[in-house]
């Protein structure tokens, strides 16, 4: 049985809850489902030299690689402040996303303003870049 996605925002909240952001106060959660319908989770995690963050979305996908998925048939993305900005993956992310991703893979994503939107991950990475 397939998670809802609720369920699955719900799993992007628990994980934006472990966030490590002391740096920016931005707290990001990131929720796989995989080829397998199993669920992976992540948070972003900073560093004081700042390039070494790691983005919620990567550890996501770390953890799912680590558990044999081979691909992500949808991710939930919370974080962000309604007030800023909803945080629809950053550009390396979106590259991240499709390395794993195939043309039905569903992006969620959800802020501080309770509402979430989904989109195609074609949509947010037109024209990528691949090698095979
Ligand atoms: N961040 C993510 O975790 N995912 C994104 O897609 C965008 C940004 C994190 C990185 C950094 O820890 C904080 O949000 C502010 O950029």
């Amino acid at each position: 049985m397939t998670i809802a996605d609720e369920d699955l925002i719900n799993a992007a909240m628990e994980a934006r809850g472990q966030a490590y952001c002391r740096y920016s106060g931005f707290s990001v959660g990131a929720a796989i489902i995989d080829d397998q319908d199993r669920l992976h989770v992540g948070c972003n995690v900073e560093n004081a030299a700042y390039p070494l963050g790691n983005c919620a979305e990567t550890a996501a996908i770390a953890a799912m690689v680590q558990k044999g998925g081979k691909r992500i048939a949808r991710i939930a993305v919370a974080g962000g402040r309604a007030d800023i900005a909803t945080c629809t993956p950053c550009g390396g992310c979106r590259q991240r996303i499709k390395e794993f991703a195939d043309e039905k893979t569903v992006v969620i994503v959800y802020d501080d303003s309770n509402e979430w939107r989904q989109y195609l991950i074609t949509e947010l990475l037109p024209a990528s870049f691949h090698l095979d």
